[in-house]
């Protein structure tokens, strides 16, 4: 199909004539409203194999050579997709970080795209570069941290943690500097708990450091970074001729929530001179809520900071943010500047402060979520959501189906015990078989789309883990929680005893 719309003498087939494009998004948005009205009456995921959505959507269908109409394109995937995809806006998704996507951040999305800025220079994007700019700044008010930061929007949380480790290593080894020599690089070490996000080994060898230079510091029962531990390698480090590059500290780990020693750790860098990145990536925004761990304030004295809106401020994926506590050394370890690059010095340039040339208008999704919400409004959702896990753990810690773990900001780690198993832990064939079931019943729970909850593994031990980053969850699907996890646990025990295997999932 070609000639859908017409721009004057050249019939183009992309284009769309502007009645028609105005009809079908109307349309289209009816099925947005549509599914969230009608949220939690659907289950969490269909459960469907990828086998089944292959067929579903066509996949065995080549290229197509000639075009279609964009209307029966458009109502099939919208279709496709809400009828068919996991919601992780449906109240009793409770699996991984992933938050439930803002509504308003939807639409922002939409005009995003409609303007289509490129927001890597401000002369392509002068309304936007100032948008993410207000944006950065209020994220560094939410958080406490100096105003006179710089900061750039990024996918998520890795890339956040990416471009503050980057210019870390870039303030040891700057970019054109003697410095900079491969005998050096060899002696560059890293240091961060046990418990940090994966994205730290990726860093590693993303960015040249040698195959030994992250140091994995200990943590304690409740699995923050023990600072003993830290003291002690880092200054043998030193001793033996090694270069600190920077301390990685959690506000918020990624299994259990836990907040590193923070303040303890800013001085303890500040007396080393080495520099000190924060992964907020999940728990940052705790800080501006009155009931967050105390330790969390130390996030406001970090070099660095990756905070991710797709997370806790709702904000629809993608969207991470960087923040740099010295704007030189941020944009001295990314800028480049070719001859043929004809942009002003005077004003921000993103492309100068993060790895992406082109980028996205990401910045307006979370501003429109901070001005319609507010910090009072902002601080209510996370205590809600930290509230509700509180309320979950209480009801795992009284049901007797059940053992608890950890509860930390948001997350509940816990596990499913059947009768004759209770009071038979720490058991080496009942651990097996209680590792066995949990992992079995995580994945029926998957299947089932009754509540989506994700998985830790701590000291041996297969948790279940309850993540509410969810506006729409509420204290009613809490109390609904433990006996649809229960009725499921019976059953998959019951098939493993029997040896018949068990609903995995159906990839
Ligand atoms: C603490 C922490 N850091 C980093 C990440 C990675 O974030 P993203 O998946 O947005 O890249 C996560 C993801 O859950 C996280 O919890």
């Amino acid at each position: 199909m070609t000639g859908q719309g017409s721009n004057g003498d050249r019939q183009s087939p992309i284009d769309i004539a502007p009645e028609r494009f105005r009809a079908a998004g109307h349309a289209m948005i009816d099925r947005i409203a549509d599914l969230l009205a009608g949220m939690r009456e659907r289950k969490v995921t269909t459960g469907l194999s990828a086998k089944e959505i292959r067929d579903l959507m066509g996949a065995s269908a080549g290229m197509p050579e000639d075009g279609s109409e964009f209307e029966g394109l458009l109502e099939r995937m919208t279709e496709l997709l809400t009828r068919h995809s996991l919601y992780n806006g449906h109240p009793k998704f409770l699996g991984y970080i992933t938050s439930s996507p803002a509504p308003v951040g939807m639409l922002a999305d939409l005009l995003a795209a409609a303007v289509n800025p490129n927001v890597g220079a401000w002369t392509l994007s002068p309304v936007a570069t100032e948008i993410e700019s207000q944006t950065i700044r209020w994220i560094a008010e939410l958080l406490d941290y100096p105003p006179t930061c710089s900061g750039v929007l990024v996918s998520g949380g890795n890339m956040a943690n990416f471009v503050g480790f980057y210019t870390a290593l870039r303030s040891v080894f700057p970019r054109d500097s003697d410095a900079r020599t491969p005998q050096r690089m060899a002696r560059a070490t890293v240091y961060a708990s046990t418990e940090t996000h994966t994205w730290i080994e990726k860093a590693i060898d993303l960015f040249g450091l040698p195959p030994d230079g992250l140091r994995s510091i200990r943590v304690d029962p409740e699995r923050r970074l023990v600072m003993a531990d830290l003291k002690e390698k880092l200054v043998t480090d030193v001793k033996n001729g090694r270069i600190p590059v920077a301390v990685v500290g959690s506000a918020g780990t990624v299994s259990t929530g836990a907040i590193d020693p923070l303040p303890a750790m800013a001085e303890f860098c500040r007396a080393h001179h080495v520099w000190f990145h924060v992964d907020g990536a999940y728990g940052g925004f705790a800080a501006m809520v009155k009931t967050a761990p105390k330790d969390i304030c130390g996030l406001s004295l970090a070099d660095s900071v990756a905070i991710d809106p797709h997370k806790w401020l709702y904000a629809p994926i993608e969207a991470g943010c960087a923040l740099v506590r010295d704007p030189e050394l941020h944009r001295a370890a990314y800028s480049c500047h070719p001859p043929y690059y004809n942009f002003g010095e005077e004003v921000t340039n993103y492309f100068d402060y993060g790895p992406q040339n082109s980028r996205g208008f990401r910045a307006l999704k979370v501003w429109m979520g901070l001005s319609q919400v507010g910090r009072r409004g902002y601080e209510r959702l996370l205590a809600d959501d930290m509230a509700l896990a509180q309320e979950l753990y209480d009801r795992f810690a009284k049901d007797a189906n059940f053992e608890v773990a950890t509860l930390g900001l948001s997350i509940v780690t816990f596990r499913y015990i059947p009768p004759e198993y209770r009071g038979r832990t720490n058991d080496p064939t009942t651990e097996e078989y209680l590792n066995k079931l949990n992992k079995a019943l995580q994945a029926r729970l998957e299947v089932s789309g009754e509540v989506f909850v994700s998985n830790a593994v701590i000291e041996g031990r297969y948790l279940l883990r309850a993540c509410i980053v969810n506006f729409r969850t509420t204290s009613q699907d809490i109390a609904e929680i433990p006996a649809i996890i229960t009725r499921h646990g019976k059953q998959v025990d019951e098939e493993l005893r029997i040896g018949r295997a068990v609903g995995n999932r159906r990839h």
